[in-house]
């Protein structure tokens, strides 16, 4: 009993089904990958019986509740409506899309379905987001007065897609936790290219830039706005991918090199005659909330993506169960990967502002 998922894409994709087959609430699971290779692998490591060679066979087969995609970016706006459009309620890794039409197009085709659509974004479920929320919820941050994010990978020999992928195109992991914190969205963006793109790294997108720096205006009366910085070539330094929280009396700031310890900084009191304030810092290494999750899921926090993966397989099959829209449902995607979106925009452009439409997320 439970629902039936399948999984579509089994590179990344892989990860996730031994988590599905540890949900007490998922029945069977299925694999698909249009590689017959890695379709037979990844079953037989799993011991999956149902396996697909595509999705289209895949979503011709009787039953099955959901699909979880994880295929290249470019099929992910297509292959979402098929899902949707068959039925099945569909969770989607990041980006939702990298056009502003296409994004339109599948909170259409969600609210059509009447089907569940999840945007399975990583940064919204780690350990650090979740100690993040746990700060700010008990004030020890204060009010919200600033955010940083950054995402810096070499993609040098990923699969020949990422070639020339605009880095702001893939900007949820280092902006949505800001966007989460605050339950803001992106007014307008301001983004700058650096580093114009070498002949032999153009791709399909044609010219652009290895490193994009934007700044984001949030929604609200505060002002406030997130700096973030995304890179996938030309940028000598190893792999970061994070965000940071300022706060008007404490912050939570990324390690400088992945695997470190988070700084958390504790604003004391002004002193009367005091030059500034002072502030106490310390090393933090959040442990996470596994406690959110049903007992067979846990271990699984120990995972890639600092254990946010179970996080999300939970979210996507509790909100087909209990019958409402999971938290990051197409709205919320939709107004979390708009702004990388206007942000290259705003790069081809030297730096104009552009604004960011509202897709009224809840
Ligand atoms: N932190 C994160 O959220 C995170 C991390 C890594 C990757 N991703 C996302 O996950 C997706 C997959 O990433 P990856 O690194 O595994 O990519 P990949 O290209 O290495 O693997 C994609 C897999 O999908 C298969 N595939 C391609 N076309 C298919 C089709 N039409 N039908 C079925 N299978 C097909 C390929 O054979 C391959 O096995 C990407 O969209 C990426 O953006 C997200």
């Amino acid at each position: 009993m439970g629902i039936d998922v399948i999984v579509v894409g089994l590179g990344f994709g892989a990860d996730f089904v031994p988590i599905y087959q540890a949900h007490e609430s998922v029945g069977r699971v299925a694999v698909v990958d249009s590689n017959p290779d890695r379709t037979a692998s990844v079953a037989d490591r799993f011991d999956v019986a149902d396996r697909f060679a595509s999705l289209e066979e895949a979503l011709h087969a009787p039953g099955w509740d959901a699909v979880h995609l994880v295929t290249p970016v470019a099929l992910h706006a297509g292959q979402v409506q098929q899902v949707l459009k068959s039925g099945r309620h569909c969770a989607s890794a990041v980006p939702m899309a990298t056009t502003l039409n296409d994004l339109d197009q599948l909170i259409a085709a969600q609210d059509e379905a009447g089907r569940n659509y999840m945007m399975m974004e990583t940064a919204a479920y780690s350990r650090e987001y979740f100690h993040a929320r746990s700060l700010l919820d008990s004030g020890r941050l204060g009010r919200p007065a600033y955010f940083r994010g950054e995402h810096l990978q070499n993609l040098d020999g990923y699969p020949p897609y990422w070639l020339g992928y605009p880095p702001m195109h893939y900007v949820t992991h280092a902006l949505s936790p800001a966007l989460a914190l605050t339950g803001e969205r992106v007014e307008s963006v301001r983004c700058l290219g650096s580093s114009r793109l070498t002949s032999d790294h153009i791709g399909v997108a044609g010219e652009g830039f290895g490193t994009e720096a934007g700044l984001f205006k949030l929604s609200g009366d505060e002002d406030l706005v997130a700096n973030v910085t995304m890179s996938f070539f030309q940028l000598g330094r190893s792999y970061l991918e994070g965000f940071s929280v300022y706060g008007d009396s404490g912050a939570l700031e990324w390690p400088q090199l992945e695997g470190g310890p988070m700084k958390e900084f504790a604003m004391l009191p002004h002193e009367p005659g005091q030059r500034g304030r002072v502030v106490i810092e310390k090393d933090v290494c959040p442990t996470g909330a596994a406690d959110l999750l049903p007992e067979s899921l846990r271990r699984f926090t120990d995972g890639g993506h600092s254990g946010s993966h179970p996080h999300l397989v939970h979210e996507f099959v509790s909100s087909i169960l209990e019958e409402r829209r999971p938290r990051v449902d197409a709205r919320t995607a939709a107004t979390w990967t708009a702004p990388g979106i206007c942000a290259h925009q705003s790069a081809l452009q030297g730096g104009t502002e552009v604004f960011v439409p509202d897709y009224g997320a809840r």
